[in-house]
């Protein structure tokens, strides 16, 4: 027999299911509702922090840059350091190299720069005999020189050229009495027009030589028609020597036996330029001065 359960009793034990319902769903809800408030400053402060740990990337980033800019100023410093006494050394080797060069060597004498009775080129010494016209009179040279000398006669020989020195350093008093001696035989007026007075002579450098070759009867005359002279012309610039007094010079007549050595680089520049020592300026020539034995 099926118990009969009053009606009241099952509305009071449904409104307790239910009361006790919604207290759980109030407490989930609760829950719920603490756990986003939790949530969301979870994230708020992560969201900070990721900012921060941006800013610190930024701010880091910043600082490299700029320890990379000073650090290449820093080497931009010594680079331009490094340069300067880079510079220096080598105005200091410059200035050493001229320094043990005749500052005489480049001069323009032929009645323009004087050299006293006391100039001598500090390293005079005697040429090879075979290089003599006469091998009864010994002929002087300026040692730094000579090689430049020698390369031209043996290159001179090679060509099959015959060519000699007359005569080559030539001191103040051997000028001196050269040129009385031409004074006296043909008179001042000729005498300049093809002698130096004592102290303006070429010879007195000591780089300086009368070129002869055989078959003048061992005179200058008539040398520029020699195939020796052409030669000469052609070559003697690649071993440094200038011819001093070519056609129409204003200082004397035409030498075309008289070769001064001024350097290959200057002797060089003369060549391709078709051009007289003595008609460039000295400052001008001086330049060429640290070069002459190069
Ligand atoms: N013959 C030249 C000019 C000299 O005497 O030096
Ligand atoms: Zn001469």
């Amino acid at each position: 027999m099926p118990s009969i359960v009053p009606a009241g009793v099952v509305f009071l034990v449904l409104g307790g299911v239910l009361v006790y319902a919604f207290m759980q769903i109030s407490a989930l809800t609760g829950t719920v509702g603490s756990l986003s408030e939790e949530l969301a400053s979870t994230t708020a402060v992560s969201s900070q922090n990721t900012n921060q740990l941006s800013q610190n990337i930024t701010d880091l980033r910043a600082q490299n840059a700029g320890l990379s800019n000073t650090l290449s100023s820093a080497q931009q410093n010594i680079d331009a350091v490094s340069t300067k006494v880079g510079g220096v050394e080598q105005t200091v080797d410059t200035l050493n190299k001229l320094s043990q060069i005749d500052p005489e060597l480049l001069k323009k004498y032929s009645k323009v720069y004087f050299m006293n009775e006391n100039y001598i080129p500090a390293h005079l010494v005697d040429m090879p005999n075979e290089y003599l016209y006469n091998e009864k009179i010994s002929q002087k040279f300026l040692l730094e020189a000579l090689p430049f000398l020698k390369k031209l006669f043996d290159s001179a020989k090679a060509s099959g050229t015959t060519i000699y020195v007359q005569s080559a350093y030539r001191s103040f008093r051997d000028q001196q009495s050269l040129k009385s001696s031409y004074t006296v035989v043909y008179g001042a007026g000729t005498s300049n027009s093809f002698s130096a007075d004592q102290g303006y002579s070429e010879h007195q450098l000591g780089t300086t030589v009368d070129f002869i070759t055989t078959g003048l009867g061992g005179t200058l005359n008539g040398f520029d028609a020699t195939a020796t002279y052409r030669w000469l012309l052609a070559n003697a610039y690649r071993y440094g020597f200038v011819l001093s007094y070519p056609k129409g010079n204003s200082y004397y007549v035409y030498e075309p036996w008289h070769w001064r050595f001024v350097g290959v680089e200057l002797a060089t520049y003369l060549h391709s330029g078709s051009l007289n020592f003595y008609d460039m300026e000295q400052r001008a020539i001086d330049a060429y001065l640290i070069n002459i034995f190069d």
